[in-house]
């Protein structure tokens, strides 16, 4: 059995089996993109809502580019890597002075945030370009198909599979391809222990499964070590409303608002560091331990205090019209660009 002809079966496949996906509903270059920068790090369920009304928020290239930043956060805000919706309207700004999207790997990779992988999904789907987007997914298809000998995320690898594919994609069905890959990767051809080789379209040339080495194939790739942090976080209350400051660290939620929070550092209990925080705010108030809610960044692994206080009425409102502080209503959270690891922390109260 020729690729050529494993691959068409994958494409018949495909047309049967795959998830009705909204972003496979469309070649608009603007909502593809969208899509793929949505899905990256990032499961298909959890994006399903964000995608839909990050559309409706932001139709178009145009409504995109102009948004205020703090909407665009606010539509992102619990999907994390909240670079990426910079990066998208930076991209988008970018495509309004060009007049248009490039449709060439090199004009798309000088896009802010758009590298190999989102080049070639964005050519192949929208534009139907032979063009092959590697991701974890469907680089463990093809490195099973193969039976390449070691980690297929290396450059030489990336370009060898390249250059196998590119000449067997079945002409005008580049776009297809790319979906029915990550759709293999993501349904069939799964990571540990218990690909579905028995279901798989793919199986009568899959070299992997022909030597029986599915399970080494491809090789685990050397992680990095999880770091554990403390936290102690307080959700202060004031008439009803609580206490939100802006994260000005730079980083993953630079711009994003959270309840006033330390890191532990050694040496002095995390519950006088926050009160220390409290007092330097100006807003002193004693405190009662809530719970505690665990998440994860990254290789972050955090555990966090919290705790919750009271701040007397009447008087001056502390903090009022501070540009990086702000009294909000519970019924307003929603609008607020809030992490999850801060929405967690609410849901206790
Ligand atoms: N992950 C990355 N791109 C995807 C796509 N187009 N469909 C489903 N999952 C994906």
């Amino acid at each position: 059995m020729s690729l050529s002809e494993d691959l068409r079966r994958l494409l018949e496949d495909h047309l049967n089996r795959a998830r009705a996906l909204p972003w496979r509903q469309t070649r608009d270059p603007y909502a593809i993109l969208v899509s793929e920068v949505m899905l990256q790090q990032t499961r298909v369920e959890k994006v399903l809502p964000y995608y839909e009304r990050f559309l409706e928020l932001f139709p178009d290239w145009t409504a995109l580019a102009g948004a205020e930043p703090a909407a665009l956060l606010a539509a992102w805000a619990g999907l994390g890597y909240y670079r990426r919706a910079r990066n998208l309207q930076a991209t988008a700004q970018a495509v309004l002075e060009r007049g248009g999207i490039p449709q060439d790997e090199a004009g798309l990779r000088e896009l802010p945030g758009i590298g190999p992988y989102t080049a070639a999904a964005v050519r192949s789907i929208a534009f139907n370009q032979p063009a092959l987007a590697l991701d974890g997914n469907t680089l463990r298809v093809l490195a099973r198909y193969f039976a390449l000998p070691e980690d297929p995320s290396r450059p030489h690898w990336r370009r060898e599979l390249t250059r196998r594919i590119l000449p067997a994609i079945p002409p005008g069905r580049a776009g297809d391809l790319t979906q029915a890959l990550i759709e293999l990767g993501a349904t069939l051809c799964l990571p540990q222990g218990s690909p579905r080789c028995e279901v798989c379209p793919l199986r009568g040339g899959c070299q992997a499964r022909a030597q029986g080495r599915t399970r080494e194939i491809p090789p685990p790739r050397p992680r990095r070590r999880l770091e554990e942090l403390l936290r102690a976080s307080v959700i202060l209350r004031r008439e009803g409303r609580i206490l939100l400051g802006r994260n000005q660290r730079a980083g993953l939620l630079e711009d994003l608002w959270e309840c006033p929070g330390v890191d532990a550092v050694p040496g002095k209990p995390p519950l006088e560091a926050l009160h220390e925080l409290l007092e330097s705010l100006g807003v002193p108030a004693r405190l009662q331990p809530l719970g505690e809610i665990r998440h994860a960044i990254t290789f972050r692994r955090i555990r966090c205090l919290v705790f919750q206080g009271c701040l007397d009425r009447g008087g001056e409102v502390p903090l009022e019209d501070h540009p990086d502080w702000a009294w909000v209503s519970p019924d307003s959270l929603g609008g607020w660009p809030i992490p999850s690891s801060t929405r967690k922390i609410l849901e206790l109260a």
